[in-house]
């Protein structure tokens, strides 16, 4: 058998320790499948001494990370810490440089810096892999940029955060509200302490504006997400949706049309109304879901766990497979020079339906003044649905609508309309359906 990969781990959390068992459980089916051993040769982490379940004896212990990049033992450094900048980044750009390997799990640095490090790495004609970055264990960075090569894609879009679909679907089996759920699955370890990222949309974010940049052939561009989170989502929208056959789902959707101004890429995170009987109202809990769509496959459902211990670790020795194999394709799908600028697409041409809720006062008139200002602004209503108050009497009321399908640009003027309104009581919240 050739000789060994030999690799270096900063990062030895959840993922890391992951790798470390991988590699240990199954290191002989995976030397005959890479045709060499994945040999591990050092290790980093921030605690020394910190019981991580596995066992480090074998491994040279570094103080510090960076010097993994120069090592002249090691031909990957497969970095596991996270961050966007910091340590994470200066070990990317220094193993790089330093013409070394490097595989990641990393997408908020991936979404941050993703050009710079293609670029760097194809430079140094080295592999840059960051599988685990996007989807967790699902290979829909493989399944973009191999299984699907063949095609134009059309879109891409999915269920692209764990936590937030384990929020949604716990508030949809109990009936809670957002904060209590949420409350749950920080105790049992689904919901960070703090969750910003995951509940605010930004994590889904990231691993968008990848799959985005894989699927359409254009530049990393992650300032350009559309992007909001599941916090605004009540009990009651979860019930309303179910009642109108639906679920809530946080949904990551990108698409690109083109003129001859080139690309206009449509990057959005949000909740949407995914209808009952759609591939993506399926998954429940942790779970994350791809569809790919492409002009000669036709649609691609990948699906399956999103993070955690081994279905992180699965993707990132998936990946330490391939460059001991030899596979070094470029990091972003094309050549980084290849890759075209993208503008950002107007949303209000597109046509679509949508579900806005409403809280306002509990007064007469209020309904009248929401009704006339979507009849001014063109949006026709389908269904219109007043709930009971939540409170006591005087307590804000909500009333939720389902419009026929029109332009976004029309919802938005009607919202602007009502903007300053004293008869809203807070911002209304508006969710697009997918059926
Ligand atoms: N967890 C998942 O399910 C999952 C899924 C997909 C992608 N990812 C990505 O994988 C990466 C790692 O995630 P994780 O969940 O394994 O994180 P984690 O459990 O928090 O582990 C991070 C590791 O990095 C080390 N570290 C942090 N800051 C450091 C520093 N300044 N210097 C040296 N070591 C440092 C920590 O050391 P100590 O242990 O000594 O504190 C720890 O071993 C992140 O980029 C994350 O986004 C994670």
């Amino acid at each position: 058998m050739a000789d060994s990969l030999r690799i270096a781990l900063a990062g030895l959390g959840t993922v890391g320790a992951g790798v470390i068992r991988v590699l240990t459980e199954n290191g002989d089916l995976i030397a005959r499948r890479a045709g060499r051993p994945i040999e591990i040769v050092a290790v980093n982490a921030r605690d020394r001494s910190k019981d991580r379940g596995v066992d480090l004896s074998g491994y040279d212990w570094e103080d510090d990370m960076s010097a993994f990049a120069t090592r002249d033992d090691v031909d990957v450094v497969v970095e596991l810490v996270g961050g966007s900048d910091g340590p994470a980044l200066a070990l990317a750009r220094k193993t790089l440089a330093g013409g070394k390997g490097l595989v990641t799990a990393n997408k908020a640095m991936i979404a941050h810096h993703g050009m710079e490090l293609a670029e760097a790495a194809e430079q140094a004609g080295v592999p840059l892999r960051y599988e685990a970055a996007v989807a967790g264990g699902i290979p829909a960075v493989k399944g973009l940029g191999e299984g699907a090569a063949a095609n134009r894609i059309e879109r891409i879009y999915g269920i692209l955060n764990g936590t937030c679909n384990y929020i949604l679907s716990q508030m949809e089996g109990s009936g809670a509200d957002f904060g209590d759920v949420l409350k749950d699955a920080q105790e049992l370890g689904y919901a960070e302490a703090d969750p910003t990222f995951d509940v605010e949309g930004v994590d889904a974010a990231h691993k968008l504006s990848i799959l985005a940049s894989l699927a359409f052939g254009t530049r990393l561009d992650f300032d350009a997400v559309d992007c909001s989170g599941i916090s605004a989502i009540r009990a009651a929208d979860i019930a309303q949706a179910d009642q109108l056959g639906f679920v809530i789902r946080l949904i990551g959707l990108a698409d690109c049309t083109y003129d001859e101004m080139g690309c206009h890429l449509f990057q959005r995170v949000a909740p949407c109304l995914v209808a009952k009987d759609h591939a993506l109202a399926g998954p429940k809990g942790p779970t994350n879901a791809v569809v790919i769509e492409g002009d000669h496959v036709g649609q691609l459902l990948l699906q399956g766990a999103g993070a955690g211990m081994g279905p992180t670790a699965s993707a990132v020795v998936a990946d330490l497979i391939d460059i001991a194999r030899g596979f070094n394709p470029p990091p972003l799908g094309l050549p980084a020079t290849m890759l075209q600028p993208s503008t950002p697409a107007d949303p209000a041409g597109r046509h679509n339906r949508a579900y806005i809720r409403f809280t306002v006062a509990d007064r007469p008139g209020v309904l009248a003044e929401i009704t006339a200002a979507l009849r001014d602004a063109e949006v026709s209503i389908e269904s219109l649905i007043q709930h009971g108050k939540p409170g006591e009497d005087g307590e804000p009321v909500l009333v939720a609508m389902v419009t026929h399908e029109g332009p976004e640009g029309s919802v938005a003027k009607a919202l602007d309309l009502l903007a300053g309104s004293p008869a809203l009581t807070e911002a209304p919240l508006v969710m697009r359906l997918i059926d």
